[in-house]
């Protein structure tokens, strides 16, 4: 903690207080339904940078598709993929598909209950691992998250700036310290509900708080600088030209992304970053033909659509497309795929590009002959 933090550290945190207010106000999710510790993970890996409300009918889709760890881990990668279509981070459906596998062939299909075991499995870092430990195995792990880090820098009051690692691990210390090892389970997730519910971002509500008598944000009025983040840094916004190219059966092109890539086992539209020099039309030209080896000729705009990602922004330029000559081969992707625009809706894509087929299934594709 640093000296410009005002904090009060010895101010003990009142557990039971939180914990007794949990029992009475705690949210009724799906995954606090159950005690199977592979359901929690599921639950775990779709809750990290993902709201309650868009995980829940993503959670009921996966467990009913994939009800044991043995089902996920024989199941196809495009199947995982599909039922993880618009939850975004993709990267998190194939690691735990991948770590399902493991522990099937390396821990007899049994989720390993330790520390040091459950970190090896792909996509459980810190916060999963505890996450897991604490609420399937009841182990004393404290879970820190966007949620408890709010609520821990407002009860200690601490003005740190919370983007700082050395913030996170004060926090984590904190939290290491204040967990009741007898009910871990509770106690994490009743941090966690009172930072999703009561000690939100903006306008918490204060009055509701169990332990707000003991809040130095709350007492200092201080809940509104509490707590401090730095200004996120500005993110690059690119320009992406896409060809959706037609031929003469009425199907579309669609490229597989390699796994190891971004959005990687998911499926698009050929296409790729303009360059400072080009017009659009001349990227989604020039693109076509280094992934494709095709050349096209590029008709009408179909579509615009913008999407962020964590660390870049897109603007992405749809293209109606017909060959002109060559035949497509993947260059710069796994696979390829001619499909029917009923087809499509077999395939995962991407946010951004399901909008586009979203568009395209509404209104058909233009008669170009
Ligand atoms: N966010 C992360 N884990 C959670 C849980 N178990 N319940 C509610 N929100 C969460």
């Amino acid at each position: 903690m640093s000296k410009k933090s005002k904090g009060n550290v010895s101010n003990s945190f009142p557990g039971d207080d939180l914990i007794s207010w949990y029992h009475k106000n705690g949210r009724d999710l799906p995954w606090r339904e159950t005690s199977d510790p592979y359901h929690i993970w599921v639950s775990e890996i779709m809750l990290q940078q993902t709201r309650v409300d868009t995980v829940i009918p993503y959670y009921h889709r996966f467990i009913s598709a994939f009800p044991t760890i043995k089902d996920l881990a024989e199941a196809d990668r495009q199947s995982v993929l599909k039922l993880w279509e618009g939850l975004g981070y993709y990267s998190r459906a194939r690691n735990l598909q991948d770590a399902a596998r493991l522990v099937m062939n390396d821990f007899s299909g049994v989720i390993p209950d330790t520390y040091d075991e459950i970190k090896q499995l792909k996509g459980v870092g810190p916060y999963t691992a505890a996450a897991i430990l604490s609420i399937a195995f009841n182990k004393p792990y404290a879970v820190v998250d966007g949620n408890v880090i709010r609520v821990m820098a407002r009860y200690y009051g601490i003005n740190d700036d919370i983007r700082s690692t050395r913030t996170k691990n004060d926090i984590q210390h904190l939290s290491d310290e204040a967990i009741d090892p007898a009910q871990p389970a509770d106690f994490n997730q009743a941090v966690m509900e009172l930072g999703a519910t009561v000690c939100t971002p903006h306008q918490p509500d204060c009055a509701a708080c169990p332990i707000s008598g003991r809040c130095v944000a709350f007492s200092t009025v201080k809940t509104d600088s509490i707590p401090y983040k730095s200004p996120a840094k500005k993110v690059p916004h690119h320009q992406i030209g896409v060809g959706i190219i037609i031929n003469d059966k009425n199907e579309v092109l669609i490229a597989l992304r390699r796994e190891d890539a971004m959005l990687g086992g998911l499926w698009e539209f050929p296409g790729g970053k303009k360059k400072e020099s080009e017009k659009i039309e001349e990227t989604v030209y020039r693109e076509l033909a280094e992934e494709l080896g095709v050349e096209v000729q590029v008709l009408n705009k179909f579509m615009e659509v913008k999407h962020a990602y964590s660390h870049f922004k897109i603007t992405m330029h749809a293209y109606f497309c017909l060959i002109n000559s060559g035949v497509p081969s993947p260059n710069d992707s796994q696979e390829l795929a001619w499909v029917s625009v009923a087809g499509l809706e077999e395939y995962p894509f991407p946010k951004a590009n399901k909008l586009l087929i979203e568009k395209i299934i509404q209104n058909g594709l233009p008669e170009l002959s």
